[in-house]
């Protein structure tokens, strides 16, 4: 079985703010993912950036107090450079008191975590009324030619689709800890892959941990072949009210 905690930080280690590099040029009516993250949440009051990585969403949110937090040291270092305040931690154990958030904004990150217990952790560091907004990865909207794009990664990578260890768990958000569902939607993100090193970034950007790495040159194959179309990224955005 795949160790995706150990994999997760390890890549991360590896490769800090590359879900940021490759979402910030990714665009749907106007948004990026991560500006379409922060239109949900609420302007002012205090809010928590959990698994924040680079912190791509900062700029996007007009909070009172901000903090990050990740438990990846090279994630944190970048989003320190830009100014951020941030603090390493564990998504299950917050360094935080109670019901003292008014907001919190997870982005692409509720698909890897352990999720009962985040869940559970993000309820009781967050206020009544308060609100939390998470985005993630997803299977649609996809256009037909990129459906079968993706298909043609697949068989290179030998892998059944792009997938994570709380796929099943998520499909029908479960209702934990207080948290009500209030909004669940998706759209497709479209990527300009204008040169084979942003068909390569695509790529890397990917949770890869059951491909063997000599399926790698002929997933590079495969993408170089997409330099020249705008390629769809699908993400959901839950809304959660506590
Ligand atoms: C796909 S990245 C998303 C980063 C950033 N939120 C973004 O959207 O660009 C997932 C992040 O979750 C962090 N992470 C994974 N497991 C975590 C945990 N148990 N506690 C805190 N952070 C965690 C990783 O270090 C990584 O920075």
């Amino acid at each position: 079985m795949t160790d995706w905690a150990g994999y997760v930080a390890g890549f991360h280690e590896e490769r800090p703010g590359i879900t940021e590099d490759l979402l910030a040029l990714a665009e749907a009516e106007g948004h990026t993912p991560y500006s379409w993250a922060g239109q949900a949440v609420p302007a002012g009051g205090r809010i928590l950036d959990l698994c924040c990585g680079s912190a791509p969403l900062r700029e996007h949110l007009t909070p009172t107090w901000y903090v990050g937090m990740d438990l990846a040291a090279a994630e944190l270092a970048r989003a320190a450079a830009r100014g951020v305040p941030v603090v390493q931690a564990d998504a299950t154990r917050l360094p935080l008191p109670d019901a003292c958030v008014d907001a919190v904004v997870v982005s692409m990150a509720l698909m890897l975590v352990p999720l009962r217990e985040t869940l559970e952790e993000i309820a009781r560091v967050l206020r009544p009324g308060g609100v939390v907004v998470a985005t993630l990865p997803a299977q649609g909207p996809l256009p037909l030619d990129d459906l079968l794009r993706y298909g043609r990664l697949s068989l290179a990578l030998r892998v059944r689709g792009i997938n994570y260890p709380n796929d099943a768990e998520l499909a029908d958000f479960p209702s934990v800890a207080r948290l009500r569902v209030v909004e669940d939607s998706a759209r497709a993100f479209l990527l300009d892959v204008d040169s084979v090193a942003r068909a390569d970034l695509l790529l890397d950007a990917l949770y890869l941990p059951e491909v063997a790495p000599d399926r790698l040159p002929v997933a590079r194959r495969v993408v170089a072949k997409w330099v020249g179309h705008r390629i769809a990224i699908p993400i959901r955005r839950i809304v959660l009210s506590r």
